[in-house]
């Protein structure tokens, strides 16, 4: 995907949006995915020095908001107002930084629905046709396709939603649906047939095929659209009947608007409802996000099941309205957990609500983000997998800096950091990463970003670990030097906070205070702290404990469900001394390449190795110093047991076990692949 270089003293003005949620249902982890990822890209941007409006609303219309008010007995309206409240609770739990959270039931949004409507039906872009639908009688409606059952009109399977079979796969009109029944009230739907709008979405094919080549989207994406535009689009069916939960079409009798029509404009009332609002002070004007010649950028992030919506429907209905289209639209995938599709019964399906009851939203946002990047593919949180990765990077390596180094600078050098840079070469290592670290953010690889700032807190730990302060410090004539070693340990730690506050901005505030050097700005990366004081050392971060994760899979448990196979523990070896294959593939055996090798002083069996497996490096303690010296095992490729739980040793957390035969003393032997192995490759 295309990215725009950072140039400095070129704020740019970009407007970001998350899809907007439903309003009929709370809000779970899989919206917290998507919201985390907008989130971090919009901080990052913000940290840059860019003017960001990140905004978003409850998206409100449609038939299930509905259904929903009235079987609680109370109006839309009341419903979607305790709703929005709720995700507004929620999502400032997740410490997203919505600039505006609207709805698309506003004065704003009808205003401008009927504006484009106006526009595209007096510049001849809208039709009207007769559609032919299921209709209810006794409920009074016209059923949409989820709301019909029935037996495939090509295989006969009983049991079919109105659209697609899942028993042979045959897409078809719900009207061909044998045996229909309607899902609401039992009954045989009649056929019935109305007049509905239509917007000419075909008259925008090149125009679409122009936009998907200027780099909007991923060519993932962009081989998407492809196969829909060659198949030929066809005129979008943009009306409802009443009744409808929606806003009525302008100059018509009972039709509404669907609600895929309003809900993506929801983005520009959004703003509207921001600049006339709470963002007044900011001078920010309409048209100049939202003009045909605009210099802005406006970038959507979405889910994969949404991007006909975004990068068809949408770009096309702006540009017949006379807007300008999008400039990037950022799908990601959906989240599994424990590697499937969240579902209620499992236990999986997570409420935000929940979540948040029990842990920290800031492990979530460093795990998701762990994880995140532009391609379309799934997105696991894996429980374990989320346990140890927190626990072992923010705790057993980037608060680990700081609280190593901090207490040598109070005590020993009254907080003061020393003057000159210790290891220039190494500071120069981070500086060499600062622009592959933020062109990873731009460009959504945020995933890369997480690794590349974690290898960098390794080499953090291993500069001060080689350098051993706590002894220098008992030797008279080094204490000049633990100034040094530590002052650059705080250092750096400031630098991957920088990096790291998009991801983490409640942890960067802590660090704010303590660093004493004002809010941190990505230009500070660049700067090196010389004689300056520092605050009061305090807790960064606590390690996520495993009891309140188990808590949280428990309250998400279905009332009188078994315990839920996600908090489950793994599964207790037989007493047969047999695994299965499946607990055996649990096991990632991977190859890894010594990148260096240490003793560990006060272990006499010890080596520190450090491990590249693949995606990213490992601090591995292995009990094999008897037999190899350290300087024979660089460059030597092994095999390590990667997903073993992290084990916190005196020395600092051990992330996996390196594999090897014998009896002990000299009697040890690395196991080693042939050669052709690459790091990362899974041993089987
Ligand atoms: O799929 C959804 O959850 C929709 N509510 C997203 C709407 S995004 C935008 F178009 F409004
Ligand atoms: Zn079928």
């Amino acid at each position: 995907m295309h990215f725009r270089p950072f140039v400095l003293n070129t704020p740019r003005n970009i407007l970001v949006t998350s899809a907007l949620p439903y309003a009929n249902g709370e809000l779970h982890l899989g919206n917290m995915l998507e919201h985390v990822y907008t989130d971090v890209w919009a901080r990052f941007q913000r940290l840059r020095g860019h003017e960001v409006v990140y905004l978003c609303a409850d998206d409100a219309h449609g038939t299930p908001t509905m259904l929903r008010a009235e079987s609680e007995g109370v109006e839309p309206e009341a419903l979607i107002g305790g709703l929005r409240n709720a995700h507004v609770r929620d999502l400032q739990g997740f410490l997203i930084s919505h600039d505006n959270y609207h709805t698309t039931h506003s004065s704003e949004n009808q205003e401008i629905v009927e504006t484009i409507y106006l526009r595209l039906r007096d510049a001849g872009l809208i039709t009207t046709g007769e559609v032919e639908q299921l209709y209810d009688e006794e409920k009074g409606l016209f059923l949409a396709d989820r709301y019909v059952k029935g037996n495939c009109p090509r295989c006969g399977l009983a049991d079919q939603y109105g659209d697609n079979c899942e028993g042979c796969g045959a897409s078809y009109e719900a009207t061909e649906l044998l045996h229909p029944v309607s899902t609401l009230s039992g009954k045989t739907p009649v056929k019935r047939t109305s007049t509905h709008y239509f917007f000419d979405l075909p008259k925008f094919t090149q125009r679409l095929r122009d936009w998907t080549a200027s780099d909007a989207v991923s060519g993932e994406v962009a081989n998407k659209l492809a196969e829909w535009l060659d198949a030929g689009l066809k005129p979008w069916d943009i009306s409802r009947d009443g009744p409808y939960f929606g806003f009525p079409i302008p100059e018509t009798e009972d039709k509404y608007f669907y609600v895929w029509m309003d809900a993506p404009i929801g983005y520009m009332a959004s703003l509207r409802n921001y600049i006339n609002g709470a963002g007044k002070a900011r001078g920010i004007d309409f048209d100049s996000f939202w003009n045909e010649d605009s210099s802005s950028e406006v970038v959507h992030f979405v889910g994969k099941d949404i991007i006909y919506f975004h990068a068809l429907f949408w770009p096309a209905v702006l540009a017949g309205a006379g807007f300008r289209a999008p400039s990037r639209v950022v799908a990601h995938g959906f989240l599994t957990v424990n590697g499937v599709k969240m579902s209620k019964s499992r236990g999986t399906f997570v409420l935000a609500e929940t979540y948040l009851k029990h842990l920290d939203p800031e492990y979530l946002r460093y795990y998701f983000a762990s994880k995140l990047n532009p391609s379309i593919a799934d997105i696991d949180l894996n429980l374990d997998d989320f346990l140890n990765r927190v626990n072992a990077d923010l705790v057993g390596k980037l608060v680990n800096i700081a609280s190593r180094c901090a207490r040598f600078i109070e005590k020993n050098f009254d907080h003061m950091l020393a003057a000159e840079i210790h290891d220039a070469e190494l500071w120069q290592a981070f500086q060499a990463s600062r622009q592959t670290i933020a062109d990873y953010f731009e460009s959504c690889e945020v995933g890369k970003a997480v690794r590349e700032i974690m290898a960098l807190a390794d080499r953090a730990n291993q500069y001060i670990t080689r350098h051993e302060p706590w002894n220098l410090i008992k030797q008279g004539d080094k204490v000049e030097a633990v100034h040094g070693i530590c002052s650059q340990g705080i250092n750096m730690f400031r630098f991957l906070m920088v990096c790291l506050k998009p991801v983490l901005p409640e942890t960067a505030a802590r660090v704010e205070e303590f660093i004493n050097a004002g809010p941190l700005q990505w230009h500070d990366s660049a700067e090196y702290l010389r004689s300056h004081r520092i605050n009061q050392f305090v807790p960064l971060m606590r390690r996520m404990d495993k009891k309140a994760l188990m808590r949280m899979m428990d309250d998400s448990k279905p009332p009188d469900a078994p315990e839920s196979e996600a908090a489950q523990p793994a599964p207790k070896q037989a007493k047969d001394a047999h695994v299965s294959l499946d607990e055996f593939l649990r096991i990632d055996l991977r190859v890894a390449k010594v990148l260096a090798a240490e003793p560990v002083e006060d272990a006499d069996k010890l080596l520190r190795l450090t491990l590249d497996v693949g995606d990213g490096t490992r601090n591995v303690f292995a009990g094999i110093k008897s037999a190899y010296a350290p300087d024979s095992l660089v460059g030597r490729q092994v095999v390590v047991v990667a997903n073993l739980a992290p084990r916190e040793m005196r020395f600092g957390t051990s992330e996996g076990m390196v594999l090897a035969a014998g009896e002990g003393g000299k009697e040890i032997f690395l196991l080693s692949p042939d050669s052709g192995a690459e790091p990362g490759m899974r041993v089987r």
